[in-house]
């Protein structure tokens, strides 16, 4: 009987928290990027993991001692009603009156764990952001100042969990007085009641005991109020997650994107600004059309606002004012999915996943066979150094490609966008951190990915973009000219100057 309560309700625990976590997990995958530009990612573990445990251990542990508790209440209270109904109604006042401070102290306790759970989150955030970057912390020599850091933090987290421990006894003591004081009142009346032969020594006597197993079974649902309540600050910090908007907002009834074969992109009079720092104008009245089929550089100094443009048009950010249109289309009235299947893009710090070669280049598109990823990683040098790994394409390239070279690990990603091949190309600086050699080969393979594709490529070195149809210069997040490379040159603009500190050297 006992197992069986046992196994049912920890089944029920379990299945619970699996469903929270992956319901969290799926909500905090719809967020846009503005929703982690404020939360940490240790933040958010803390919650999927720490906080889901919380819950679990009193579903399934505390929920199950309650019911049992509950069940032997009502029978006590039951059987002390049918014994003396005068007793039982004394006893049952002095309970109500039980029940208000039992409330103000659960609240309380609420309170004090969702701050305790707060401080442990914030602990391991640090800690995250940390172990991202111990070679870093090393090569500094931070390392004690970090633990010291961390260790304060956990101090934090244990000062507030004390003070919540405290409450929460104080509750169990308040119970356990409150309940032996009002029993031995009422028994102190029922003494009198036999004295004066109204009632019998043996009706006192079975009194007494229901009386005991009600105190238990009291005392026992306190400790689980306690649980229940501190649960339920943990619950809040989930539902938050559950219930965060995406900044991003999809159309209602999304247009489905003309397909023209090559893409067509125009900025129209678009102006933006970043929610996180609104006081400054990333991008400012930036018009532009670009062709099917031609491909664009984009130029400027650092900050100018070049991966700006290419965030906006993936639409991890909405414009202030102006459009961005894609194939005509307004990108916000096309569904999410559909716009960004449209565009590949190599970041300008290139994400590699733990996993093997080819299917970090396989992440392009999933259904891809293992011919056509050694294709797209012939045509982005990836092949050069794979054959040089001792399991070639099998070779497990590390927790964030870290068993990889920075110009490795851009090529895995040019790979990725060449398999990806989709109508639009975005390269914000894909080749920086290439040898001039392995550049040109790269190169070779790049041109062939854009020969009939729109494509955007951000670069400082310009020699890589001396082929392109037309740079635009952005500055200060204006457009400051556009024209063929070598148009530029002759006007002797922003461009002119750049070029000529550049092939000076
Ligand atoms: N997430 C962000 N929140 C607030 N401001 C941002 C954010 N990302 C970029 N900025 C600011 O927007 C401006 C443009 O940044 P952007 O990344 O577009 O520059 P960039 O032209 O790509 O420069 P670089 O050549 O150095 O990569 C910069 O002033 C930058 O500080
Ligand atoms: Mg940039």
């Amino acid at each position: 009987m006992i197992s069986a309560r046992y196994y049912t309700v920890s089944w029920i625990g379990e299945r619970v928290i699996a469903d929270i976590r992956s319901a969290v997990y799926g909500r905090v995958m719809l967020q846009s990027a503005q929703f982690f530009e404020t939360l940490q990612t240790g933040e958010v573990l803390s919650r999927l993991t720490g906080d889901t445990t919380l819950i679990q251990t009193v579903v399934g542990s505390s929920v199950s001692m309650g019911l049992r508790s509950l069940f032997q209440f009502t029978g006590g209270m039951f059987m002390l009603a049918v014994t003396s109904f005068y007793l039982f109604s004394l006893n049952l006042g002095l309970m109500v009156l039980l029940i208000i401070p039992l409330l103000v102290i659960g609240r309380k306790v609420k309170k004090l764990s969702r701050e305790s759970q707060d401080k442990i989150a914030d602990a391991s955030a640090m800690a995250g952001e940390i172990l991202n970057a111990v070679p870093t912390v090393q090569a500094y020599t931070q390392e004690q100042r970090e633990t010291q850091r961390f260790t304060d933090s956990a101090e934090a987290s244990f000062i507030t969990a004390i003070r919540r421990t405290r409450v929460r006894s104080a509750l169990t003591a308040f119970i356990v007085i409150a309940v032996m004081g009002s029993i031995i009142f009422v028994l102190w009346i029922g003494a009198n009641l036999v004295q004066g032969g109204s009632m019998t020594g043996g009706q006192l006597a079975s009194f007494i005991l229901y009386a005991v197993i009600v105190a238990s079974s009291v005392s026992t649902i306190a400790e689980v109020w306690g649980d229940i309540m501190r649960a339920a600050g943990a619950t809040g910090r989930l539902l938050e997650l559950l219930h965060a908007e995406p900044a991003i907002v999809e159309a209602k009834t999304p247009q489905a994107l003309l397909q023209t074969g090559k893409a067509k992109i125009q900025f129209d009079h678009v102006t933006f600004r970043y929610p996180s720092r609104l006081q400054i104008i990333a991008l400012d009245e930036i018009t532009f059309d670009i062709a099917p089929g031609e491909n664009i550089a984009l130029v400027g100094p650092s900050g100018a606002g070049k991966t700006t443009l290419f965030q906006l048009l993936l639409r991890f950010y909405d414009v202030a004012q102006g459009v961005i249109r894609y194939n005509g289309q307004d990108i916000r009235q096309l569904s999410l999915r559909e716009l960004r299947n449209n565009i590949a893009i190599v970041p300008q710090d290139p994400v590699i996943f733990s996993a093997n070669a080819l299917e970090n280049i396989r992440y392009g598109r999933p259904e891809a066979t293992d011919q056509e990823v050694m294709t797209a990683a012939r045509s982005a040098q990836v092949e050069e150094f794979i054959h040089r790994l001792p399991e070639g394409y099998q070779t497990f390239l590390g927790e964030r490609g870290t068993r990889l070279s920075g110009g490795q690990r851009q090529r895995i990603a040019i790979a990725r966008a060449i398999l990806k091949n989709a109508p639009l190309l975005l390269l914000d600086e894909a080749t920086s951190a290439l040898d001039a050699n392995s550049e040109i080969l790269v190169q070779d393979g790049l041109d062939a990915a854009m020969e009939d594709r729109t494509t955007l490529i951000i670069a400082h070195r310009l020699a890589t973009v001396k082929k392109v149809d037309r740079v635009i210069v952005l500055d200060h997040g204006r457009v400051v000219e556009t024209g063929s490379p070598d148009e530029l040159l002759k006007q002797g603009g922003l461009y002119a100057k750049l070029a000529s500190l550049q092939f000076a050297v």
